[in-house]
């Protein structure tokens, strides 16, 4: 099955009357269990086109096809529910509540997802301790190493079962012996079946993947 199907699409940005066109005609395919990689120079797009697969951002032009149908990007409602249900979206900056602890964060997709707080907890613990964290429950983030933060944020995009993993630089904030970790949970996410998309700009990185997506200029070279 052809997970993403890219066509012709293009992001283009305008601030204050200049355009800047972000991803420029680009076509793409990643199919289900693909351990995709994404590189390229700042500023090239690759952010841009990862907010695009994860449905967190509207193309200026052209189709999206997820899993096959075509992505109602006019549609906030099922947008909203296709990403709850397919996609685990993890972020170079973490992205966490500060106010919350650990569990707590861990728990919000599942609110959304309508879960009782029961099951919320029960679940949330289960994937703390799946990522290795399940002595910091109630930690709060600024009590967390970068690592642990970044272990939350994946167990956080995991806890709906996502088919679905997208990371931007997941290891741009870490020492390179928790970017390691981080990426060996990455590699036993997909030997487990998901579909991984990950932004690097580490060439040692992107080899782990199996297929490399060069972007420049916003568009795709290879
Ligand atoms: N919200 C926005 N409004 C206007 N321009 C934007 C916006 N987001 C991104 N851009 C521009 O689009 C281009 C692509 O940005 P993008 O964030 O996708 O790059 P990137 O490849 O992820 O870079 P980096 O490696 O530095 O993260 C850049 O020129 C950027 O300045
Ligand atoms: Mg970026």
């Amino acid at each position: 099955m052809i997970t993403f199907n890219l066509v012709g699409v293009s992001k283009i940005y305008s601030l204050d009357g200049v355009e800047v066109r972000a991803l420029d005609d680009v076509s793409l395919k990643i199919n289900q269990g693909d351990f995709a990689s994404i590189i390229g120079p700042s500023g090239s797009g690759k952010s841009t086109l990862m907010h695009l697969l994860g449905l967190l951002d509207k193309p200026t032009r052209g189709k999206i096809y997820l899993e096959g149908k075509e992505v109602p990007f006019k549609d906030d409602a099922a947008l909203a529910s296709l990403r709850n249900e397919k996609i685990g979206f993890v972020f170079q900056a973490f992205n966490l509540l500060s106010k919350t602890s650990a569990l707590a964060n861990v728990e919000l997709p599942l609110i959304y997802a309508g879960a009782s707080a029961r099951e919320r907890h029960r679940r949330a613990k289960e994937a703390l301790i799946e990522v290795g964290l399940g002595h910091r429950f109630e930690h709060f983030p600024n009590q967390l190493s970068g690592g642990e933060k970044q272990r939350v944020a994946i167990a956080r995009a995991l806890i709906n079962d996502p088919s679905i993993i997208l990371a931007d630089e997941p290891t741009g904030n870490l020492d390179s012996r928790s970017g390691k970790e981080i990426l060996e949970i990455f590699k036993d996410l997909h030997k487990r079946g998901h579909t991984i998309v990950l932004v690097t700009h580490d060439l040692d990185i992107a080899k782990l993947a199996k297929k490399i997506i060069k972007v420049k200029d916003g568009k795709v070279t290879a």
